[in-house]
């Protein structure tokens, strides 16, 4: 086990109902709102109706910006930030899942720096101060980014994708209602689950040995995935499915399982490279990626891991160590594809011409991945076996 700080800050109202509290939630942080939200779930479902009430009962003034898109672009942030300057706003509220959130955490720090928000995402994580604090109340699992310091932003304009971390991101609530997922459609559905799948996969492989309890974890929010996401789809409005699949989604990218030991996130580099270029759902992007990323990184130095994961998490049985292993990486394989994933990147529009831009995007600040350091080329020979 590595040293570490733990720090996850979040307060976390979770079951239903939980958005009685907002008003209560937000008293500390001022009475001037920026309301974020996406393209239109939150009107569709009641949602704008029923915070805007609350923001009305409890005097506050709010000023909106929607329409934040999957892949949020930096063009939106920037519309935020002026408005919060325009506004003198006080606290952020989104409404929505990881593109809404991460939009709004943009913002939210945005507003404290002099300069273009882009920058924040070339100058890296030291160029973050401080945050206008942020309550979230969430609509979709997948990213994690409700109890998390990350946000994902694409620049339009370069056809780029880069995070930011910092703790100032870290919402200081967020309402965790598993019925606000029940509309969620049956592909976005499992696209969050391969994201949260695909969170646990990054810091389960790992090159630390020593993370028993890490390890332990990790395997029990990866069963989580495989045993609710499919009841997630084939009942929308399964409760406890949508309750399991909302605070795994949590767990999983808050820090908890990535804390004592290091983390891969080659895969996640090479979806995010995907995703900027051809707007591609992330979870999409990632079901696709990472079988072929476990089979290229299976080797002999590797397959230790590989084995862990076959036996511990898919129950596969056999002497054969290589056997067990490439097992492992068939059931990961086909559960995305039962729950209607694509298995290639022609499928999802990509030019077999683009893979080496792909390649070139996914290495551009650095070669990627821990538990096994992928160069351009390596990324290249995985785009290629995926296309
Ligand atoms: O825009 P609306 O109309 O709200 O529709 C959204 C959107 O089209 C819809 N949706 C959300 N809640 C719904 C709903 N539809 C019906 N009913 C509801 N209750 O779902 C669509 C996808 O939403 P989005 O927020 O884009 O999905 P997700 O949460 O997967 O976020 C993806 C973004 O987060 C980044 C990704 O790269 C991508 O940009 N990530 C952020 C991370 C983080 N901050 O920690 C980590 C992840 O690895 C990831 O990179
Ligand atoms: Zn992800």
């Amino acid at each position: 086990m590595l040293d570490f700080n733990y720090m996850i800050s979040t307060k976390i109202l979770f079951g239903k109902n939980k958005i009685e509290r907002l008003g209560e939630e937000l008293k500390p942080y001022g009475k001037r709102v920026l309301f974020v939200y996406g393209q239109g779930s939150v009107k569709k479902t009641g949602l704008y109706g029923a915070v805007t009430d609350i923001f009305a009962k409890n005097n506050m003034v709010y000023q909106e910006l929607n329409g934040v898109q999957p892949n949020p672009r930096v063009s939106h942030v920037r519309q935020g930030i002026k408005i919060c300057r325009d506004h003198d706003i006080e606290c952020v509220v989104a409404v929505g899942g990881g593109s809404v959130i991460d939009c709004a955490k943009t913002i939210a720090t945005g507003v404290y720096h002099e300069g273009d928000p882009w920058d924040m995402f070339l100058q890296g994580d030291s160029s973050i101060k401080k945050a206008l604090p942020l309550g979230v109340i969430l609509t979709f699992a997948g990213t994690g980014s409700e109890m998390n310091g990350n946000a994902v932003i694409s620049n339009e304009a370069t056809k780029e994708k880069l995070a930011i971390h910092h703790d100032a991101l870290r919402p200081r609530f967020s309402i965790l209602d598993p019925t606000y997922t029940f509309t969620v459609s049956k592909t976005q559905t499992a696209a969050g689950t391969v994201d949260i799948f695909s969170h646990v996969l990054e810091q389960y492989f790992s090159p630390t040995k020593e993370a028993f309890v890490q390890n332990r974890l990790a395997e029990s929010l990866l069963k989580t995935c495989i045993v609710y996401g499919p009841v997630a789809l084939s009942k929308p409005t399964d409760y406890e499915a949508r309750a399991q699949l909302m605070w795994t989604s949590s767990l999983a990218l808050n820090g908890l399982l990535g804390y004592g030991r290091i983390s891969d996130w080659a895969t996640h580099g090479m979806e995010h490279a995907l995703s900027a270029t051809y707007d591609v759902t992330h979870g999409v992007g990632l079901a696709i990626l990472t079988p072929y990323w476990m089979e290229y990184v299976l080797t002999k130095e590797t397959s230790d891991k590989f084995v862990e994961y076959a036996r511990n998490v898919w129950q596969v049985t056999g002497e054969n160590d290589l056997a067990v292993a490439k097992k492992g990486i068939q059931k990961t394989r086909e559960f995305f594809t039962d729950l209607g994933m694509p298995k290639t990147l022609r499928e999802v529009g990509v030019k077999e011409n683009a893979l080496e831009t792909l390649a070139e995007k996914t290495v551009l600040h650095g070669d990627v991945g821990k538990f096994k350091k992928l160069s351009k080329n390596d990324a290249l020979i995985i785009l290629k076996n995926a296309y």
